[in-house]
């Protein structure tokens, strides 16, 4: 991409079935990994990639995504009161100053395509970051995914896909690509991209996960894109169009995925980031070591 990354959107519209019966009142991006809402972890990434606005597909039953990022009043005057600044300035971060939060409907869950496409008003024609918030990318400390992202759309003037190696029996769940030619250790440029296909059809296992850098000529795209797999607007058949006229590229990012759209994903990624917690670590190595549940 030519120019900075500075939008980024959060589709959030979906239903969040896997985790039923919590997500009847609860958005799935609400839920913790160990202190924090998956959309905390989300939004950080934005902004450790350069946002300075994000722009949350939201639908009318997630206003706590909403509520979560405006300012608590009666709470931070009470924790103010008490002394607790930590806690207050815990609370008060959820968002950082120099940085704009939008909201805008998807009044139909048409699909991930469709979600995008709601965000087009306020994205206009740059280049902007998609987040999934249900894909956690746990880095350590080092430069976030969308970071390393950015960084490589502008070095290579091109949209930028992460993907990783997925079992070759699970390509039916994700966006899987097929590339060609290697820019630097970690790129490769796509040819060709296709939603959810059957193993005995994917032409890789190298499976599309929740962030994209992309160019604002999607949106042209996306509105001519009719139901794909699932019978949903798939962001991936817009992918595929564009490709015709913008280079893409595959990125296989430093850091580790969890699928937190589903059950095990969430536990797990609670499990690692409390590993990494100095206050929690030693003790959740412990209970792992010694509770029966655990032993072999
Ligand atoms: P998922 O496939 O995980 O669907 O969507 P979901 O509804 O969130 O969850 P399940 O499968 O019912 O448990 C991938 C991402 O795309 C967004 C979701 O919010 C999620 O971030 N999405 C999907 C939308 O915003 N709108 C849609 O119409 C579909």
């Amino acid at each position: 991409m030519s120019r900075k990354l500075r939008k980024v959107v959060f589709p959030v519209a979906g239903l969040g079935t896997r985790f039923l019966p919590a997500t009847k009142a609860v958005a799935k991006e609400m839920l913790p990994v160990v202190d924090r809402p998956l959309i905390q972890y989300a939004v950080d990434e934005a902004v450790d990639a350069g946002a300075d606005t994000l722009i949350f597909v939201t639908n009318r039953y997630k206003h706590s995504i909403a509520d979560y990022f405006d300012k608590a009043y009666e709470l931070e005057a009470k924790l103010e009161q008490k002394g607790k600044d930590e806690l207050l300035a815990q609370v008060q971060g959820t968002l950082p100053s120099h940085v704009r939060a939008v909201f805008v409907t998807q009044p139909e869950a048409l699909g991930l395509g469709h979600a995008v496409l709601c965000a087009k008003p306020v994205v206009g024609d740059e280049p902007f970051g998609v987040i999934l918030p249900d894909d956690l990318i746990s880095t350590g400390g080092q430069p976030s995914a969308l970071r390393q992202m950015a960084e490589l759309a502008l070095a290579q003037n091109a949209g930028v896909i992460a993907v990783e190696e997925v079992p070759n029996d699970q390509t039916d769940k994700y966006g899987i690509v097929a590339t060609e030619g290697e820019v630097g250790e970690r790129a490769a440029r796509i040819h060709h991209m296709v939603e959810k296909p059957k193993p005995s059809e994917a032409p890789t296992n190298l499976g599309v996960v929740g962030r994209y850098v992309l160019p604002g000529s999607i949106f042209e795209v996306l509105e001519k894109t009719t139901p794909g797999a699932g019978g949903e607007i798939q962001l991936t058949d817009a992918i595929e169009t564009l490709l015709k006229q913008e280079s893409m590229l595959a990125y296989r990012f430093a850091g580790r995925r969890f699928d937190c759209g589903n059950k095990l994903g969430l536990v797990r990624a609670t499990l690692h980031l409390a590993a990494k917690d100095p206050q929690l670590a030693s003790a959740i190595r412990d209970f792992v070591a010694h509770e029966p549940e655990f032993a072999a």
